[in-house]
């Protein structure tokens, strides 16, 4: 299978009440990982690469390399999307470039006048070459990548005005943050979300900072309008466990325990168990491939 945009899955998903789930990646083990999880549920799938990623994994190109080998290897059958997560105006043209098939522009952080404007000019990129796009209104809490948002909510308004250009799916700030939740958060703004929903026509609507929000939020929120949900944490978390408790266990020590191949191995399985649960439980995309 070829990699492909992720505009008909995402669309399919909205149609049907469920949501497509973008697994974040790092390396070779977290796209071995996804891949064979989603493949096991026949679930279709989005990579996430943020722009850190990306030149961890020696740039954009290598990172499309590194899927599309993988994916032919294993003969993944499943629709599986590369796509840009927080991309820069110029991070995107580049990302384009080297063969990913669906990105996202974070303007968010700029007036809005100026969000829209390059917002337009890569959605008509984007569209030129037959690849999805996602833009955002309105910060997301916590941080990623370096990047701070304080989690504003996003204004219905100035979603209607973006979801207008012809962007493909949408990422609104709906109290929802990246990384690890605080004992006290207020939980997700369904009031915003429904509003959202109704003044953008039904676009498709994504929900950053998926780790960590409970099962029943989640659902609650594909139910009104989410499509895609982005994890990444939460793959982090139960990788570092795992091997945590592989080397507390003392794996090391046994006869070859030291061999990557050993040590890295109980954290890509955490990291498949958890995508498979998450197709399957929290967002319904299982056998939808
Ligand atoms: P989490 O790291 O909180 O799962 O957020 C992922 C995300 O939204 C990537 O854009």
């Amino acid at each position: 299978m070829m990699l492909v945009s992720a505009t008909e899955m995402i669309n399919k998903a909205h149609e049907g009440h469920y949501a497509i789930a973008q697994f974040n990646i790092n390396n070779m083990e977290w796209i071995k990982a996804i891949l064979l999880g989603c493949e096991a549920k026949k679930s279709p799938v989005i990579l996430g690469v943020s722009e850190g990623a990306a030149k961890y994994m020696c740039g954009y190109k290598n990172a499309v390399d590194m899927v599309k080998n993988i994916m032919d290897f294993y003969g993944i059958t499943v629709p599986v999307a590369i796509h840009l997560d927080h991309g820069t105006y110029e991070g995107a043209k580049k990302a384009i470039e080297a063969g990913f098939t669906s990105v996202m522009f974070d303007g968010s952080h700029f007036p809005i006048e100026e969000n829209i404007e390059k917002s337009k000019e890569l959605i008509e990129l984007a569209h030129s070459k037959g690849i999805s796009i996602e833009c955002e209104v309105g910060g997301i809490g916590g941080e990623e990548d370096g990047v701070i948002s304080n989690g504003e909510v996003a204004s219905p308004e100035e979603c209607a005005e973006i979801a207008g250009l012809g962007v493909d799916f949408l990422a609104a700030g709906i109290g929802n943050i990246h990384g690890k939740y605080p004992a006290d958060w207020k939980g997700l703004n369904f009031e915003v979300l429904e509003e959202i929903q109704n003044k953008t026509d039904g676009k498709p609507l994504v929900l950053h900072g998926g780790s960590g929000i409970p099962q029943e939020m989640v659902k609650k929120a594909i139910t009104l309008g989410v499509s895609k949900v982005n994890v990444n944490t939460e793959c982090q978390i139960v990788f570092a466990d795992a091997t945590k408790k592989y080397i507390e266990d003392g794996g090391i020590d046994k006869p070859k325990g030291y061999d990557p191949r050993k040590l890295l191995k109980p954290g890509a399985d955490a990291i498949q168990g958890l995508v498979e649960d998450y197709v399957v439980n929290f967002f319904g995309s299982a056998d939808k491939a």
